[in-house]
């Protein structure tokens, strides 16, 4: 689906709920800061404290697609807990190495194990209405989850096994380096800032990770089951969106 289709299914979807402050994207050119989301990368790297501790890279890799194919081949040889035994593919996450906004999910359900691919099923068809919203396109972004294992019976994943896999986070958020991370859902949202506050508390504003910037918002499943949070939903992606820097200028 263009761009603009998606755009025009979300807001579809948001004028059914009679939200009428969305900026009309449909109307006029996508902004350049938006599109250049895979030709521009900010030099910071992440250092929050925790990533230095545990994550291998201080500086986001010379060739952060390799970085990442290799963290992905150690996912998919990781058996650190239960989870490992039930799956049927692992699901590391796709998406640009050289990504400007970064998504992190729950965990996969049925039909991402079936695929090796996050966010295929239905609550990855509404996330890709919502990137498709900002003006981007899944492929520009990057999307993974707090465990890259399906849990039995999509159940929630566990303390523990969100802790097996937080590393292969880690460096997943060190290797691509994003802008904005968009901490999909109240497990990422935990993982991501350690906090163990409600879900409401934490989103509508900015966290700072070291350098790296969060903005917690409800999980597309929870969106599914109620659409009146939307409106919600699409304050926390402008205000993710408005933390994108400005495209540098070509030179001539
Ligand atoms: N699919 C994913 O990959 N992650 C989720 O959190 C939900 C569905």
């Amino acid at each position: 689906m263009d761009i603009s289709a998606a755009l025009q299914a979300w807001m579809l979807e948001l004028d059914s709920f009679s939200i009428d402050m969305v900026p009309r994207f449909a109307d006029r050119p996508v902004p350049s800061q938006v599109l250049s989301v895979m030709s521009t990368h900010s030099a910071e790297s992440m250092r929050s404290s925790e990533a230095q501790q545990g994550a291998p890279f201080a500086e986001a890799p010379v060739d952060r697609a390799a970085a990442l194919q290799c963290i992905a081949q150690e996912i998919a040889a990781c058996k650190a807990c239960d989870l490992a035994a039930g799956r049927t593919r692992v699901v590391p996450g796709q998406g640009s190495a050289h990504a400007r906004m970064l998504f992190v999910g729950e965990a996969p359900g049925a039909e991402e194990d079936r695929t090796g691919d996050a966010f295929v099923g239905e609550a990855g068809q509404l996330l890709t209405r919502m990137i498709g919203a900002m003006g981007l396109q899944r492929e520009q972004v990057f999307i993974t989850n707090v465990v890259k294992c399906r849990p039995p019976e999509n159940r929630d994943p566990l303390e523990h096994e969100a802790a097996a896999c937080r590393a292969f986070l880690l460096r997943q958020l060190a290797s691509v380096n994003p802008e904005v991370v968009v901490a999909l859902g109240a497990h990422a949202t935990r993982s991501l800032l350690q906090h163990d506050g409600p879900l409401s508390a934490m989103r509508g504003r900015v966290h700072d990770v070291g350098r790296m910037k969060v903005v917690a918002t409800y999980h597309p499943s929870y969106l599914i089951r109620m659409p009146s949070m939307k409106r919600a939903a699409w304050e926390d992606l402008k205000l993710a969106l408005s933390l994108l820097k400005p495209a540098a200028k070509p030179t001539a």
